[in-house]
């Protein structure tokens, strides 16, 4: 593998329009801080660079919804989404955001260097215009009727019916949302990014030099360059955005996507003055963590932006996951079917590392994956107490108890000894070996694996029995259990940085760096240990089901029981209500009539009379558990005859939108012929 001199780090800018979940969490800056934090223990020199993406047209339409500015909605998100990471320890060295100074000089000189290279075409194309509100309309901000399903408020981008993609162009009866009115088509002026010139570049570069791409990866970007590239217009016609830097581009600004990823650059330039060695130098190895939404912007449009600036370097790799989905649903802002970060930490204060050890363990490397608070659970319980908990209570415990807490010799080695010692080394590796390759999940299972070594270890070795036979074993295998203790303190470091430095606490020891682990002899001899708290706690039932209810409540709310009930009849007068006659009256016998489903015969006690009534009940209820109730029967109904029976009346049942039937009865017993008015 190819050594070089720095590193640069990149995580996806996330969309200031609302906070951040445990999708964004899981698929993007759990992984590169992992990384990361490998990385800086390693002593490499590396930076990692995040911020918010503050431009686009929905923090526009979130705006609008709102009453107030794009940049009130942004100022509001980058502040708890920055707080967020850093709740999580997620490590950046600078949190920057895309309406900063710096960003917008940045990327109006990009384009402007593209510009006067002439690596732009422009391009006249139709757009919709609306008319009243004097100003193009971006996709999002068109409704009608979807061409394939017919639903009347897909969007101009997408249909959320059918899930198809659309352009606003293909809806019938489009309609702005902001005036109402039907938009009309109006020419436009764009640049365009002529990806097509750089096919060939990156079909090689690609194709042929980054085989060893994740496959996902590495698909997405084939099944595109087999398709072949178009030009891709990098300016829009809104008032949100950097505007374009040239004559005759009033009213237009730099597209998202284009200015987003420059973003990374912008945010370096903010962090140190030393920024260019980081994006120009060959020796760089530059990485973007990504979502699979994101891989083509990385993987082709950005790379082909460098590439036509010319002075930058372009990715080493762009380790993109898949979704992550919550309880078997797509996460969704919108829906509000999601786990926030922030109010994660109200319900679970002080377990952010549980959080970042379930999001790496179930991490969507490969597929889509599924956060279940179930699984959230068990690993929690059967995982970090019962493993790396158990472990490290046991070695500190059984120290201050035999030993008064001070680091015993080790006085002779043994197989059962001399085989933990060759595993903590080969673990490590192990773990090495993975995070280079960016497998994340598979790394945690093996730093997992060392506490699991030192568990087998103790119920090997028994120290608790030896105790009172051999305090000689004792001593060594109290010091290697710690030794193990304190390669953990490292080695959990990138996955777990709060539970580290309580394993710091402990052993009153500053963790070591990476490539002094993977021995046996961390810790002196003598050296004295403070007193352990529990590192994990168990997570109960109770507090799980917490969670399921809230999802729960969720779900109801996004789909309310649809309201069946029938809408109100027209008005009548209380004459036209006080001619019915509706008694009490009660069910003297009952039988169904025969040949018919629904029909039973009734002998009704009016008070008046005793009448036979034929009434279509007989699907739910049994005649013989009728007989004796009271019921409402309207008296003066024309007689009509069903099946040959002449009907003297109708009795009054509920009825429910599923048609279930019920009867309407006093709510005491009262006189047969009591009047309902
Ligand atoms: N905001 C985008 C998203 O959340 C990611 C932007 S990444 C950048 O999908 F490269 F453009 F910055
Ligand atoms: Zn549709």
């Amino acid at each position: 593998m190819k050594k070089f001199k720095r590193y640069l780090v990149t995580a996806a800018l996330p969309y200031a329009n609302g906070p951040v979940h445990i999708g964004h969490l899981a698929g993007v800056y759990v992984p590169a801080d992992i990384y990361v934090r490998y990385l800086r223990s390693k002593g490499e020199d590396v930076i990692y660079i995040c911020g918010s993406d503050e431009h686009g047209v929905p923090i526009t339409i979130k705006a609008r919804q709102e009453g107030v500015s794009p940049q009130d909605i942004v100022d509001r998100y980058h502040k708890i989404i920055k707080k967020a990471f850093a709740d999580f320890g997620i490590s950046f060295d600078i949190y920057s955001r895309t309406t900063s100074k710096t960003h917008y000089e940045t990327a109006s000189e990009f384009f402007k260097t593209l510009y006067n290279k002439g690596e732009f075409i422009e391009n006249t194309t139709n757009q919709y215009y609306d008319n009243e509100a004097g100003q193009f309309l971006a996709d999002r901000y068109i409704t009608g009727t979807c061409p394939h399903c017919g639903n009347a408020s897909a969007y101009g981008d997408q249909c959320e019916n059918c899930g198809t993609s659309l352009s606003a162009t293909d809806l019938i009866n489009p309609k702005s949302t902001i005036s109402g009115s039907e938009p009309i088509l109006k020419e436009t002026k764009h640049w365009f990014l002529p990806l097509d010139k750089h096919e060939e570049f990156l079909k090689n570069w690609i194709l042929k030099e980054h085989k060893n791409w994740k496959t996902n990866v590495y698909g997405q970007c084939k099944s595109w360059l087999d398709q072949g590239l178009q030009p891709r217009a990098v300016s829009r016609d809104l008032d949100w955005g950097i505007p374009v830097p040239v004559k005759g581009a009033e009213g237009k600004v730099l597209y998202v996507w284009f200015d987003a990823p420059i973003g990374y650059i912008s945010a370096t330039k903010d962090l140190t003055a030393d920024w260019e060695k980081y994006w120009k130098d060959k020796e760089t190895k530059m990485v973007h963590f990504i979502g699979k939404d994101n891989i083509v912007f990385h993987c082709i449009v950005f790379p082909a932006m460098l590439k036509a600036e010319g002075s930058f370097i372009l990715p080493d790799n762009v380790p993109a996951n898949e979704f992550l989905n919550l309880e078997g649903d797509k996460i969704s802002t919108s829906r509000n079917w999601a786990v926030w970060l922030h109010e994660y930490l109200e319900d679970f204060p002080g377990k952010e590392d549980v959080l970042r050890y379930v999001l790496c363990a179930n991490a969507p490397e490969t597929k889509d994956n599924d956060f279940t608070w179930k699984d959230f659970q068990a690993r929690n319980n059967n995982e970090l107490v019962a493993i790396l908990g158990n472990f490290v209570n046991r070695a500190m415990v059984l120290t201050h108890k035999y030993f008064n807490g001070k680091v015993p010799e080790i006085t002779s080695l043994n197989e059962y000894d001399k085989n933990a010692i060759v595993e903590i080394a080969t673990i490590k590796e192990a773990i090495e070996n993975s995070l280079e390759n960016y497998r994340f999940r598979e790394a945690l299972k093996y730093a997992i694996d060392l506490a699991r070594l030192g568990n087998k270890y103790l119920a090997d070795t028994e120290p608790w029995i030896l105790i009172k036979t051999d305090e000689n074993r004792v001593k060594t295998i109290l010091n290697i259990s710690l030794q193990i203790t304190a390669n953990l303190a490292t080695i959990m470091e990138p996955f777990l940085p709060h539970t580290s430095k309580k394993l710091e606490e402990f052993l009153n020891f500053q963790a070591l760096k990476w490539d002094a682990t993977g021995h046996a002899d961390l810790l002196e001899t003598g050296h004295i240990l403070n007193k352990p708290s529990l590192l994990f706690e168990k997570i109960e039932d109770e507090e799980i089901e917490k969670q399921l209810l809230k999802l729960a409540k969720t779900k109801e709310q996004n789909n309310p029981k649809s309201i069946n009930a029938n809408p109100q009849k027209e008005l009548i007068s209380y004459e036209d209500f006080s001619k019915l006659d509706i008694r009490v009256g009660t069910i003297l016998e009952a039988e169904k009539v025969p040949k018919t489903k629904k029909l039973m015969k009734l002998l009704i006690d009016t008070g008046i009379d005793k009448r036979t009534v034929v009434s279509g009940i007989a699907e739910f209820f049994e005649p013989e558990k009728i007989i004796g109730k009271q019921v409402s029967i309207l008296v003066n109904l024309e007689p009509r005859k069903l099946k040959g029976i002449e009907s003297q009346g109708m009795i009054l049942m509920a009825e429910n939108a599923d048609g279930k039937l019920t009867f309407v009865w006093p709510a005491e017993n009262i006189e047969n012929g009591a009047e309902i008015k």
